[in-house]
């Protein structure tokens, strides 16, 4: 059988053509005006005064806790501080935590919308005040974590917030879009995700500080930071100095710039976003009134007109059924699925040696990591596809565990 409800889709329209081939007839294929504008239009869109586009979501987090450590206002965020952030969740999360030279620290999360139990993050903070420097939500699937109750920890803690809003473009809280809620924030767009570029992602921050130390992070820590580089014009803020600012570099950095193409492929998305996430709401309301018969057997997600969802997300709550069975049966009947992210300290083979600290200690994570998975709700889906689903499951649920 081929796979007719895809977990994402890409359709490259003439506007992103139209947008490429631009870039391509001003022989621009490293960051320059397209790059720009599309940190305008993402950092205008989240609500935040800055955004820096880089190559991925996982350089992006790389370089925001980079900037966090080389920041002199928070000396306590440095290497080996521990960093509070969620077991259930891509692995790059947890990665670049580790990869900054900082221990990560998780709780559990929430059943149903997989955010930070905010009991256990005040209940490890009030046990250890000191070493812990930093908050890292994962707003999962779209789902926000609880901003204010995250922020006032804080405040009371003195701690950095970073947000993983990877999964979540566009998400409101309050108002206010998942991103524009603390310090700063991470996106990815990857494939799969809302906006689709490929390989890119991004950091916003209304702390311009934290985001002219992103720009030189990301070019190997070099010495000059400016938007545009303005020396061709002679505008160079270091003039006349003896030195190349471009190759002079006073921090230790990355290669993490991202490429002219890729932007010119996400800025016609960014102004169909509001559209995107609409129809990907109405498929998850669609698709939830279809599997309403089967709540019993399967968690469903939790539906609201704020969440931007990046796929639809099931939980196994019946011990009959076997996730492995379930998914290949959708997967034969058209459906294609991905297990939700295994809880990374008790389930991610890379992270084995914290196995035994947290054996017992995060069930919720344990659950969903072992029981959750997900099928697409991407805007390209049409009303036969939401029926497949429908048919996938009833067959499905009709033979049994
Ligand atoms: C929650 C989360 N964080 C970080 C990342 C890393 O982004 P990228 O794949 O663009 O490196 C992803 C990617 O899907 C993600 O889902």
């Amino acid at each position: 059988m081929t796979i007719k409800v895809r977990i994402g889709d890409i359709r490259i329209g003439r506007e992103e053509t139209a947008s490429v081939l631009e870039s391509l007839a001003e022989g621009q294929l490293s960051e320059g005006r397209k790059t720009k504008e599309f940190e305008k239009l993402w950092a205008r869109y989240i609500g935040t005064k800055h955004c820096v586009a880089l190559n991925s979501g996982s350089s992006a987090l790389l370089a925001g806790l980079h900037a966090l450590i080389h920041d002199v206002r928070r000396p306590k965020v440095r290497p080996g501080c521990r960093v509070i952030t969620s077991p259930v969740t891509y692995v790059a999360t947890s990665n670049a935590v580790v990869l900054a030279g900082m221990e990560p620290v998780y709780v559990d999360i929430d059943s149903r919308t997989f955010t930070l139990d905010i009991n256990q993050v005040e209940d490890v903070l009030r046990r250890d005040r000191k070493g812990h420097a930093l908050l890292l939500p994962v707003h999962l699937m779209g789902y926000v974590n609880d901003m204010d109750a995250l922020n006032d920890l804080a405040r009371r803690y003195d701690l950095a917030v970073f947000e993983d809003a990877a999964q979540a473009h566009g998400s409101l809280y309050k108002g206010r879009r998942a991103g524009s809620l603390s310090d700063l924030a991470e996106y990815s767009f990857y494939i799969a995700h809302n906006i689709q570029v490929g390989e890119m992602g991004a950091v916003v921050t209304d702390d311009e500080a934290l985001c002219r130390l992103i720009r030189r992070i990301k070019a190997n820590g070099r010495l000059c930071d400016c938007r545009v580089c303005r020396r061709s014009a002679g505008k160079c803020p270091h003039r006349g100095a003896a030195f190349d600012p471009r190759f002079t570099h006073d921090l230790i950095g990355f290669n993490f710039k991202t490429a002219e193409l890729h932007a010119a492929i996400a800025i016609p998305q960014v102004g169909r976003a509001d559209a995107i996430i609409r129809a990907r709401q109405h498929n998850v309301r669609a698709l939830n009134a279809k599997l309403e018969p089967y709540a019993e057997i399967f968690q469903l997600p939790v539906y609201s007109e704020e969440v931007s969802y990046l796929a639809y997300p099931l939980v196994i709550r019946d011990p009959r059924w076997s996730r492995e069975k379930i998914m290949t049966a959708l997967e034969r009947a058209g459906v294609e699925t991905r297990p939700l992210f295994g809880c990374i300290p008790t389930q991610q083979p890379a992270y084995r040696s914290l196995q035994q600290r947290y054996e017992g200690r995060l069930p919720r994570a344990d659950f969903a990591g072992k029981n959750g998975f997900y099928i697409g709700c991407h805007q390209y889906l049409g009303r036969a596809d939401l029926d497949c689903v429908e048919e996938a499951f009833r067959n499905l649920v009709r033979k049994g565990p």
